[in-house]
């Protein structure tokens, strides 16, 4: 039997993400969205485009909830999006009460599933999620490590002249300013980064890593990114579905590991069909370690103001 996705929030990200998954035929589609008609008008444009795809994905768009009962990933992106001048922090009281929402009654319909946590502040929406829920914390996992490295991968690449595909890069800590892009973990075919591009030119990519959700924004005016967003998240899918155990830098509950505790945030995890099969602790140098610090208290300095911990 096909898997069953939730996608809840029907605007970009949600509506993307939705395709990719249809398109590719991988889980059957649902898309929720308070909005009326909106989810039921993309999910028959969608279902209309899967003959033309060779899919035979089924997607279902609902204001309510019924019909995701049973789905075995729930994605969360309804809430606001950011505009020129915000940063994502600012979105916090306005997207909390829709997560918890949105988490606390898809959660009950579908007990055993895997929530992805997309809306932001992410790694507080994880959190809040994980409270929501009161699923075990392997099975709620926040997206944003995948797109700032993906983001990072880009800047790489462009600036020696290689295909993104042959850029590793890593990206820890909260999906926020204070993001910590780790040139020390970028390889390109092997070579660390370092060996291939003096300080100042790494230093002036992880300023514009750290500031790439920004920079679509202020080109956007109206919005958010959202194709990278949503085909960062569409791996997480993927890796679930498929058990692939992907290594993946996505927002996970720290409890102990890299001497963190009772916070999300981004670290690299082992993403299987059990959820988060296994954190990965990397050994950092001393100037890594105090960014990640300084990252994790800007999460849970947001956190405790929701009283979350
Ligand atoms: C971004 O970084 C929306 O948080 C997302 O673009």
């Amino acid at each position: 039997m096909k898997k069953k996705v939730t996608v809840v929030g029907a605007g970009n990200v949600g509506s993307s993400l939705a395709q990719m998954i249809a398109q590719d035929g991988s889980a059957d589609v649902v898309l929720c969205d308070i909005t009326e008609g909106i989810p039921q008008g993309k999910a028959l444009d969608l279902s209309e485009a899967c003959p033309l795809w060779g899919s035979s994905s089924s997607v279902i768009g609902a204001n309510d909830y019924a019909p995701t009962a049973d789905s075995d990933i729930i994605v969360v992106t309804a809430g606001l999006a950011r505009k020129p001048g915000m940063s994502r922090d600012d979105l916090l009281q306005a997207n909390a009460k829709v997560v918890s929402d949105v988490v606390t009654k898809t959660s009950k319909l579908s007990p055993k599933s895997i929530i992805i946590t997309v809306t932001n502040p992410m790694d507080i929406m994880a959190q809040l999620s994980l409270k929501s829920s009161g699923f075990d914390s392997c099975r709620v996992v926040g997206m944003g490590g995948i797109l700032d490295s993906a983001r990072f991968r880009t800047f790489v690449a462009w600036e020696l002249g290689v295909s993104p595909q042959d850029v590793e890069a890593l990206v820890l800590g909260g999906h926020g300013d204070l993001m910590v892009p780790m040139p020390r973990f970028t390889t390109v075919k092997g070579v660390s980064l370092p060996l291939l591009l003096s300080a100042e030119r790494i230093d002036a990519l992880v300023r514009r890593t750290r500031s790439g959700g920004a920079e679509v924004v202020s080109l956007l005016k109206t919005g958010s990114a959202y194709y990278a967003p949503a085909a960062a998240t569409y791996q997480m899918v993927r890796s679930i579905i498929y058990d692939e155990k992907r290594i993946l830098p996505c927002a996970a509950y720290l409890n102990g590991e890299y001497g963190t505790r009772g916070v999300y945030t981004g670290v690299p995890v082992l993403l299987g069909g059990s959820g988060i099969e296994k954190i990965i602790e990397l050994s950092l140098n001393e100037q890594e370690e105090k960014d990640f610090a300084n990252s994790v208290e800007a999460v849970r300095s947001l956190v405790e103001q929701l009283k979350l911990s």
